[in-house]
């Protein structure tokens, strides 16, 4: 029997929920606890990180991390420090805070996905409004997004370069970075693949008619999707590249052509479990059992 944490912002939440429930089936221990839990000890003979007085160095042979939630600078940096303390102890950290840290970062992330022949869409990244907007072009749309976002928001289409100079100079005067990204035209439907380790253990379509955005936060319907060579082969080799051993690859497609968007960290899996039999929280935890526990 091992003892696998969760951190999480909700103990209580879905995901962390069916966690504990798979850990406890599999006959181990589960340790759910809040990032707001967290403390570090530091003193003459090195640190300790703690939850509820539990030394989590001693306790976890595993920690499974859930989504960080918006944060400050200080809180990201504490909470990506902790998580790489715990790991420089000996307790695997899934995704690892390497991993997370690329995979959170669109910039980063479609940038070493490409240099590994995955196809993406042609994107231009910068501060400078004059650099981005020449090398645009606007008739079919270019999509702004957050370099940090996710669930779809603060991400929009523009179609104008007037209003491209307009919209894009006011984004840096309040010190945004400019990621512009060619639009895809997937006509509302995109293709979420769930990766745990080697195998993509489900996949689904996200439709939104009418809609370019089908995050299932923005109310897409999830519709059951065959886990094709592929889309298996395109997923594991993206989450590879960011260090994930589970993840949520997006993947559109435009003509016959496969282009990843983006690989989600700490994605969650309640609506791809809806067109699913897989227990994926099962998957999940059997892996972190056998592939990651060494002690
Ligand atoms: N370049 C693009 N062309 C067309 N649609 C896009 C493009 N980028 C994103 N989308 C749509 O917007 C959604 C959210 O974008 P994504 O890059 O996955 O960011 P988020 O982190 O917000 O999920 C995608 O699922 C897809 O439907
Ligand atoms: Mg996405």
């Amino acid at each position: 029997m091992v003892t696998i944490g969760i951190v999480t912002r909700n103990i209580h939440g879905w995901a962390t929920t069916q966690l504990t429930r798979a850990i406890i089936e599999l006959g181990h221990e589960t340790f759910p606890f809040n990032f707001r839990s967290l403390y570090t000890e530091i003193g003459e003979s090195g640190y300790k990180v703690f939850s509820n007085n539990v030394d989590l160095g001693e306790k976890l042979s595993a920690l499974i991390v859930r989504p960080l939630g918006r944060l400050s600078f200080e809180q990201a940096f504490f909470r990506m420090d902790t998580l790489h303390l715990l790991e420089n102890l000996g307790v695997p950290v899934i995704n690892s805070p390497k991993a997370i840290e690329i995979a959170i970062n669109k910039h980063r992330t479609l940038a070493l996905l490409s240099k590994s022949g995955i196809k993406v869409p042609y994107t231009v990244v910068t501060e400078n409004v004059n650099e981005a907007v020449k090398r645009l072009s606007f008739e079919k749309g270019i999509v702004v997004k957050p370099l940090f976002g996710s669930k779809g928001l603060g991400s929009f289409l523009l179609k104008d370069r007037d209003f491209a100079w307009r919209v894009l100079a006011d984004l840096r005067y309040l010190r945004h970075v400019l990621y512009l990204q060619e639009f895809l035209k997937h006509g509302g439907r995109d293709i979420r693949a769930f990766v745990v380790g080697e195998n993509v253990v489900a996949a689904m379509c996200r439709e939104l008619p009418g809609s370019w955005k089908t995050n299932i936060a923005r109310g897409a319907k999830p519709k059951p999707l065959k886990v094709t060579e592929e889309i298996t082969e395109i997923a594991v080799k993206a989450a590879k590249i960011v260090g994930c051993d589970v993840a949520g690859v997006d993947i559109v497609e435009v003509e016959g052509e496969k282009y990843v968007i983006e690989v989600n960290s700490q994605p969650g899996w309640k609506g791809i479990q809806r067109v699913t039999k897989i227990d994926i929280a099962k998957k999940i935890v059997e892996y972190v059992v056998k592939e990651k526990i060494k002690r």
